[in-house]
């Protein structure tokens, strides 16, 4: 019997990594899942699950279509009290779209995300792969103006 991925398999496992706060431990439940499905765990089915661990788990995957600009607020401790929820309610006013949306040019997608490991420089927004750090109201309004300049 060969390895097939049902769409009802895939709903199952959507349902299995949100139960988990740290994502990268539904490997297990995942397989187990798998197994009960196919009755063994076939090669795809390896690759599959570690694959949807990883992906759900590290934020630096993007599970949906992103915007040209992916802005990546920094939520965990020092740059909360640095100022971070400031931040992103500006943002949110100012792209007027919610966490996890993307604004209807395909400009730019706001996302919340665990500590950049950049404390020391908090507040931090990640945009693609470049840190903006110490940030202030000023510098995230010169910062948009400064990506939709770059088109
Ligand atoms: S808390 Fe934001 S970079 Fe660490």
């Amino acid at each position: 019997m060969g390895f097939k991925l049902t769409e009802e398999f895939k709903a199952k496992a959507e349902k299995i990594c949100t139960q988990y706060p740290r994502r990268d431990a539904a490997l297990i439940p995942l397989l187990l899942e798998l197994q009960k499905e196919t009755s063994y765990i076939a090669e795809e089915g390896m690759d599959y699950s570690r694959v949807k661990a990883v992906t759900t788990f590290y934020t630096m995957f993007n599970r949906e279509p992103a915007g040209k600009y992916h802005l990546q607020v920094c939520r965990n401790i020092s740059c909360h009290m640095a100022g971070a929820p400031g931040l992103l309610e500006r943002l949110r006013k100012k792209l007027a779209i919610a966490e996890g949306e993307t604004t209807k040019d395909g400009l730019f997608t706001l996302s919340c995300v665990e500590c950049l490991g950049a404390c020391g420089l908090a507040p931090v927004i990640q945009v693609n792969d470049k840190y903006f750090e110490n940030l202030t109201a000023e510098k995230v309004d010169a910062l948009l103006e400064n990506l939709r300049h770059e088109l």
